[in-house]
C-alpha cells in the first residue's frame, strides 16, 4: 500500500500545472501548486481507516451528501455542538448516525502537516468520498475542488434539507430538483445505499407493515429487528443484502426483487417514472457508474463557498 502511495505522489508531482488566477467556480487542480501531495495523502488516510473498519467507506460517503444537501458543500456538518453554538450533528438524520467523523480529523492532520492551512474541510470531504467509492470497488472521477469552510451551521436545515427515509418518490424528485439535481441523479445516488448499514428504527414500519417487500427477506430482516419501538432501535442491517461491503450495481437488483430495505429505497421501484432507470442500471452496471460519477460531481457543486468567502478551518470540528 505504502508504495503504491508514493508512486502515486510521483506521477502527481509530475503531472502538476500551475493555474493561476481569480476563481468562483471549482476546478480540479485548485490545490496542484499548493497542496501537490493532497490527492495522494487523503487517499493513504481513507485506505488506511477502510482497512480498519469496511464501513467507514460507506460512512464517509454519506457525510459528504449530508454535508451538501445542507446549505451546500461547505464542511458545516463537521461542526461539533458547544455550549453557545448549535450546528447539524444532532439534526435528526444525522443523530445515532453520521459517522466518520474522527477519520475525517485523522485525514485532516494529515493534510495540515503536508501543507497547513491550505486545504478546506468541505474539499476533504469530497475527497474522501470518492476514495471510498473507489476502494470499494466502484467508479472513480476527478473531484473539483477550492469549497471553503462555513463559519456557521443549521440544525433546523439539516433537519428539513436531508431527506427521510419515509419519503416518496415525489418527495424525494422534489428535493434532489431544488439543489438542481435531476431524477436521473437521485436514483443514480441512491444507489449508494449498495454500500453501509441502516439503524432498525429507520426501516421498522417497512419490514413488518409494507406489502411491497418480498416476504422472506421481510421475516429475515424482523429476526434482528423487533416491532415495537425502543427496543433494538439500534441493532444494524446492511443496505444491500448481497454484497453489503462493495460498491456495485446490486442495489438496483435488490429493489426489482422488492428487497429494498428503506421505504425510500423501495418507492424508486414501486410503478413510478424511476422505475426505467432502475431497470437501466441493473442491467447496464458501466452506465450506473457513469451516471454516479456525474451525480457525484453535481452534488459537489452544491453552493460552495469560493474565493474569500467562509475559512479555512484549522480544524474540522470547529471554527477558527
Ligand atoms: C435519496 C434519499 C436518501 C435517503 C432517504 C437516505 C436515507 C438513509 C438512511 C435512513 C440511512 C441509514 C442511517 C442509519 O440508520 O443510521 C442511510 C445510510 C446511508 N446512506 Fe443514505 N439516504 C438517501 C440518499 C443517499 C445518498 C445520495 C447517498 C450518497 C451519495 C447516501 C449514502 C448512504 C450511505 C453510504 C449509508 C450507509 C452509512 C453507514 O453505513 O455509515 N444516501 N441513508
Ligand atoms: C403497523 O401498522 C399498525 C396500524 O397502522 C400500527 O399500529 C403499527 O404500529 C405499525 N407497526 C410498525 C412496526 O410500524
Amino acid at each position: 500500500m505504502a508504495s503504491s502511495c508514493s508512486s502515486f505522489m510521483i506521477t502527481l508531482a509530475l503531472l502538476v500545472l500551475v493555474i493561476g488566477g481569480a476563481n468562483a467556480t471549482l476546478y480540479t487542480n485548485f490545490y496542484s501548486s499548493s497542496c501537490p501531495k493532497l490527492l495522494d495523502t487523503v487517499k493513504c488516510a481513507v485506505e488506511s481507516a477502510i482497512s480498519k473498519e469496511t464501513r467507514m467507506g460507506a460512512s464517509l460517503l454519506r457525510l459528504f451528501f449530508h454535508d451538501c444537501f445542507v446549505n451546500g458543500c461547505d464542511g458545516s456538518i463537521l461542526l461539533d455542538d458547544t455550549s453557545s453554538f448549535t450546528g447539524e450533528k444532532n439534526a435528526r438524520p444525522n443523530k445515532n448516525s453520521a459517522r466518520g467523523f474522527d477519520v475525517i480529523d485523522k485525514i485532516k492532520s494529515a493534510v495540515e502537516e503536508v501543507c497547513p492551512g491550505v486545504v478546506s474541510c468541505a474539499d476533504i470531504l469530497a475527497i474522501a468520498a470518492r476514495d471510498s467509492v473507489h476502494i470499494l470497488g466502484g467508479p472513480s472521477w476527478n473531484v473539483k475542488l477550492g469549497r471553503r469552510d462555513s463559519r456557521t451551521a443549521s440544525q433546523s436545515a439539516a433537519n428539513n434539507g436531508i431527506p427521510p427515509p419515509t419519503s416518496n418518490v415525489n418527495q424525494l424528485i422534489s428535493r434532489f430538483n431544488s439543489l438542481g439535481l435531476s431524477p436521473k441523479d437521485l436514483v443514480a445516488l441512491s444507489g449508494a445505499h449498495t454500500i453501509g448499514q441502516a439503524r432498525c428504527t429507520t426501516f421498522r414500519a417497512r419490514i413488518y407493515n409494507e406489502t411491497n417487500i418480498d416476504s422472506s427477506f421481510a421475516h429475515i430482516r424482523q429476526s434482528t429487528c423487533p416491532p415495537n419501538s425502543g427496543s433494538g432501535d439500534n441493532n444494524l442491517a446492511p443496505l444491500d443484502l448481497a454484497t453489503p461491503t462493495f460498491f456495485d450495481n446490486h442495489y438496483f437488483k435488490n429493489l426489482i426483487q422488492k428487497k429494498g430495505l428503506l421505504h425510500s429505497d423501495q418507492q424508486l421501484f414501486n410503478g413510478a417514472s424511476t422505475d426505467s432507470l432502475v431497470r437501466t442500471y441493473n442491467t447496464n452496471p458501466g452506465s450506473f457508474f457513469a451516471d454516479f460519477s456525474a451525480a457525484m460531481i453535481k452534488m459537489g457543486d452544491i453552493s460552495p463557498l469560493t474565493g474569500s468567502l467562509g475559512e479555512i478551518r484549522n480544524k474540522c470540528r470547529r471554527v477558527n
